[in-house]
């Protein structure tokens, strides 16, 4: 697989850095642009005697990658002759270890470069990691970096890092990236003076105004609604599973039917818990054939804990997740992957983290990063360190489940709130999981062609509000993303959905609409180039675009060769919920990825019963098969001052290929081997 170093990889060489003469040996290795985010104020320079906890991310194993792509075809391409034929775990963490080789190079530049003694340098157990103290005169000579001091406009903590780092050409092949680097690390300003200091804990994501939120559903009370029932006659005031049903053509399953014990549908959840009660009041209202009492089952992920006690503190998120899969898959159960104690959920003291790196470390042990580095036995760099004094004691949880076939994640960022190193870091994750047979879905955005206007940004689009900020982690290739359509008022379920928007002035907080887009990270994936040609031929949006992730203000709004986002869609508006004691209506994509997912699960229900596998990653086959999903053309997604893009007929970045037409999704699921 190759993925394109953009936009950080600009001039390749420059003279001087800091007091150092740059080799003509080292090359530019990550370089990032905080000015015009408004969020970062450069301060003094990092005093040379600070003590630093450095991570390198070592690339894993230079001809896994150039063979991911092709075995995750192998895995998931309608017409490979191994089609449904996943990976075990070890066979994926066996191809994608580093070689021995490589990891001696680092270790050998590091410690004749910097110093630093060999033994002093940590190698993870996964391999993937090298860590290891260092002072920041130390780091700088390594990396002929200059260190600052940043303040961040948005809550006043500090944090470190640099504009750009230099590696010898020969080391850059094994690296991904480093930290501190153009991905700082958080410091409290009083410790920065000091000899050394004790990294604070971080990790989090909170809603309270970090630049790594998630996308809460949006809500608001229902009118005074009496009864929706079942009727389907309100559906375009209110979504109860029954037009859920409608829409995508198929029936509950019998509460007697007897469910395969190895096909629970996962959820991920973060910082937002259910509450049982509020599920039975669902249940009560929409689903008699859904007894009280039923509750996913909980994999809790280093001190995650739900359902929570006081119903008043109950999250839209979980509430809505649940109350939506569960009437779709029952009898068969829900899997809920609560990630992190309160303490990181709640956003911990300062941020930096992406936000499914624990939940990653968790379901596939080969994704972890070791814990037990710097002082106090704290990793503060990348991820929440456990034991954690503020929460939950245990040790980082590292591959202690196994990942459900399906999951589903209504939580995300935008693609410039992290290095792109990191992403596609994290998207190869996704791509392991594919290929072992694990469908992911991930809501698509509730912000259009932008992001949400607390990330730093005047209104959640890049360079001054203008450029298009596509989302993570839906932007990497190898999950599925899904957008939201709605039935707008007087018409039915009989009738094609639109793309929902909502724009400020409807009674939810603030403007929304459905997430789409071209990632400024990834390029075009194959089984998605003709779709994505297919729509600039005949539908050709009415922007300027560039191209390779190299936007600068002025040469256009968005990637022309950039991986589309959504891949498909399902209903996002006026979902009826019971949030809190209280019946709510919601919307959000966080809807629409539960419905597409639990629909994925009781796709595998069947090929399981008929003695094959779970379909896994599903996108190949969809893309050949756009048939087997309606087709949204009508509706767009509003972002950055524009009205977005369009829908059209065929893949468009509104709605993707469309809602799913259920019986035909099976039977061409069924037919595969
Ligand atoms: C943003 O707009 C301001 C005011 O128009 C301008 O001074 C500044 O240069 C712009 N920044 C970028 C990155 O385009
Ligand atoms: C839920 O059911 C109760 C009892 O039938 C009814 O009074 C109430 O109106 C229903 N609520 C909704 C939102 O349908
Ligand atoms: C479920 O998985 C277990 C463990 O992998 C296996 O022993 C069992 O046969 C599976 N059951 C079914 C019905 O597939
Ligand atoms: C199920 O729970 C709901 C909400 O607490 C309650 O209103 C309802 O009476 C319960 N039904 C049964 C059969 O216990
Ligand atoms: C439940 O939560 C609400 C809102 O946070 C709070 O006001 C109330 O005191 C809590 N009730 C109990 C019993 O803890
Ligand atoms: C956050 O860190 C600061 C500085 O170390 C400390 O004073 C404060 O108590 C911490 N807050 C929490 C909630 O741990
Ligand atoms: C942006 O890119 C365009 C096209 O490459 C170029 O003509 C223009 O000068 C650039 N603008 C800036 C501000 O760099
Ligand atoms: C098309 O979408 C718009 C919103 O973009 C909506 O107002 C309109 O009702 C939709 N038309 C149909 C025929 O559904």
């Amino acid at each position: 697989m190759r993925f394109l170093l953009l936009p950080l990889l600009a001039a390749a060489l420059e003279p001087t850095v800091g007091r150092s003469v740059l080799p003509a040996t080292h090359v530019v290795h990550e370089k990032r642009d905080l000015a015009g985010t408004g969020r970062w104020v450069k301060e003094d320079r990092v005093q040379p005697h600070v003590k630093l906890p450095n991570r390198i991310g070592l690339k894993q194993n230079e001809a896994a990658l150039a063979g991911a792509q092709r075995w995750l075809m192998e895995a998931a391409h309608p017409a490979s002759e191994q089609y449904g034929q996943h990976w075990t775990q070890e066979e994926v963490v066996e191809a994608f270890r580093p070689s021995a080789d490589a990891v001696d190079q680092v270790l050998e530049w590091i410690s004749e470069t910097a110093g630093i003694a060999k033994h002093r340098i940590t190698h993870t157990d996964n391999k993937a990691w090298l860590a290891f103290d260092a002072k920041a005169e130390q780091l700088e000579t390594l990396l002929h970096a200059t260190y600052y001091e940043h303040h961040d406009a948005a809550d006043g903590r500090v944090m470190i890092s640099c504009d750009k780092y230099h590696l010898p050409s020969h080391i850059r092949p094994h690296i991904d990236y480093i930290t501190p680097g153009v991905k700082g690390i958080h410091v409290h300003s009083d410790e920065l003076h000091k000899r050394s200091w004790k990294p604070e804990h971080h990790g989090g994501h909170g809603e309270h105004g970090g630049p790594f939120g998630w996308q809460p559903p949006k809500h608001r009370p229902a009118p005074h609604m009496p009864k929706y029932g079942n009727e389907l006659a309100t559906c375009d005031v209110a979504i109860t599973p029954a037009c859920i049903q409608a829409l995508y053509d198929f029936e509950p399953l019998s509460p007697y039917a007897e469910v395969s014990p190895n096909n629970s549908m996962g959820i991920f959840e973060e910082g937002d818990f259910y509450a049982q009660e509020d599920l039975d009041s669902f249940f009560t209202n929409f689903t008699s054939y859904v007894p009280n009492g039923t509750h996913p089952k909980l994999d809790s992920i280093d001190g995650g804990q739900a359902p929570i006690a006081n119903i008043s503190e109950a999250g839209g998120e979980s509430d809505l997740d649940f109350e939506l899969a569960i009437p779709i898959i029952y009898p068969q159960t829900t899997t809920l992957y609560q990630t992190d104690d309160l303490y990181y959920a709640e956003g911990g003291n300062g941020t930096q983290s992406g936000i499914f790196n624990t939940f990653l470390d968790a379901i596939d042990g080969s994704y972890c990063t070791y814990a037990a580095y710097g002082e106090n036995g704290n990793d503060p760099v990348l991820d929440p360190t456990y034991p954690d004094p503020n929460g939950y004691k245990g040790q980082l949880m590292c591959g202690i489940y196994k990942p459900t076939n399906v999951i589903s994640i209504s939580y995300g960022e935008q693609e410039q709130d992290l290095p792109a190193y990191y992403q596609q870091r994290q998207c190869n994750e996704f791509l392991k999981l594919g290929l072992q047979g694990v469908s992911i879905f991930v809501a698509s955005g509730d912000t259009g062609v932008g992001g949400l206007s607390n990330d730093g940004t005047a209104n959640g689009c890049l360079r001054n509000g203008t450029v298009f900020s596509p989302t993570q982690p839906n932007s990497c290739p190898w999950l599925t993303n899904v957008g939201a359509t709605k039935v707008y008022p007087g018409r039915t379920v009989y009738e094609p959905e639109s793309a929902v928007v909502d724009p400020a002035g409807q009674p939810y907080r603030g403007a929304y609409s459905s997430g789409g887009g071209f990632s400024n990270i990834f390029p075009i994936p194959d089984y998605q180039s003709d779709a994505i040609a297919g729509y600039f031929e005949n539908y050709n949006p009415p922007y300027p675009y560039y191209f390779d992730g190299q936007y600068n203000g002025t040469n256009g709004l968005y990637n022309r060769n950039g991986r589309g986002i959504p891949d498909v869609a399902a209903n996002g508006d006026n979902i009826a919920t019971y949030v809190g004691g209280e019946f709510t209506l919601e919307g959000g994509t966080s809807a629409s990825s539960p419905i597409f997912a639990a629909l994925v699960t009781r796709i595998n229900e069947e090929r399981i019963k008929a003695g094959k596998g779970p379909v896994g990653f599903i996108n190949p086959v969809l893309y050949n098969h756009p048939e087997v999903l309606n087709d949204i053309v009508n509706g767009t997604n509003p972002g950055c001052g524009t009205d977005g893009f369009s829908c059209s007929p065929g893949w468009d970045p509104v709605t993707g290929l469309g809602t799913p037409n259920y019986p035909k999704m099976l039977k061409l699921f069924m037919s595969l081997p």
